[in-house]
């Protein structure tokens, strides 16, 4: 069947949570890298651990209780007013360069976020970006309270779009996003941000493997668990010409 829609993860697909880097090094000068790493690590393990203790607290508690366990980790002392302040920058994080262009190109298709942020963080995210109205919704796994990879979340984003799965293509940068995606059923695309011979020359020539470099090690490949992307492409650029490539 033909794809009806396109459906974005938000961060790291369409926004870089690498941005939030300015704002973690301004706190706390020289730790930047580690908080920023740690941070975003330990923000989706916590995710995927309230899953599996059947513990659902939305995506703000876990970005702020995320940061606050990096902090700590790092011998860092902040107020719990500066560890909300600081977890602000995931409102703020930078839309990806072509990211607008890219959307724009899409029309007439139907496009939507699909994310495990909190309603109120993806408004906040998409206003300060200004892609609201490149969007006819944003759906957030808030609604139904699970977390990525759940096959519940893909499965509401067919009911909250009434479309069947095969109308959707599901966009995301994320690896055990695109695994998720993918055991549901979805077409997937996958952004692969990072080339596979850049980390391993990075991996090879890196006297010492750093947070930022251990981050792409865990998070910047695709997962080996069975379920690869339809598709993978560099940038979000490529995804209008890739798809009226598609018979
Ligand atoms: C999201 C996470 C996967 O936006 O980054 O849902």
């Amino acid at each position: 069947m033909a794809i009806k829609a396109v459906v974005f993860d938000a961060y790291g697909t369409l926004f870089d949570v690498q941005s939030v880097a300015g704002v973690t090094d301004a706190a706390f000068p020289g730790h930047g890298e580690a908080i920023t790493q740690i941070w975003r690590l330990k923000q989706l393990e916590y995710t995927w651990l309230r899953a599996l203790m059947g513990q659902y607290a939305d995506f703000w508690t876990v970005t702020r209780d995320s940061l606050a366990y990096t902090l700590e980790t790092l011998g860092l002392v902040a107020t719990t007013d500066l560890v909300a302040q600081i977890a602000e920058a995931y409102d703020a994080l930078a839309l990806y360069p072509e990211a607008r262009t890219a959307l724009e190109a899409l029309a007439p298709l139907r496009l939507a976020i699909f994310s495990n942020g909190s309603p109120a963080m993806l408004k906040r995210l998409v206003a300060q970006a200004r892609i609201d109205g490149l969007l006819e919704t944003v759906i957030s796994v808030d609604e139904i309270g699970v977390y990525k990879p759940d096959p519940r979340g893909y499965a509401h984003v067919e009911a909250r779009l009434g479309l069947a799965r095969d109308e959707i293509l599901f966009v995301s940068s994320n690896g055990f996003d695109i695994a998720g995606a993918k055991a549901h059923g979805f077409d997937v695309a996958r952004i692969a941000r990072l080339a596979p011979e850049t980390l391993r020359s990075e991996m090879q020539s890196a006297a010492t493997i750093g947070p930022a470099l251990m981050f792409k090690a865990l998070r910047m490949r695709p997962e080996q668990l069975g379920f690869e992307a339809d598709f993978t492409i560099a940038t979000l650029r490529e995804l209008a010409a890739h798809l009226r490539r598609q018979p």
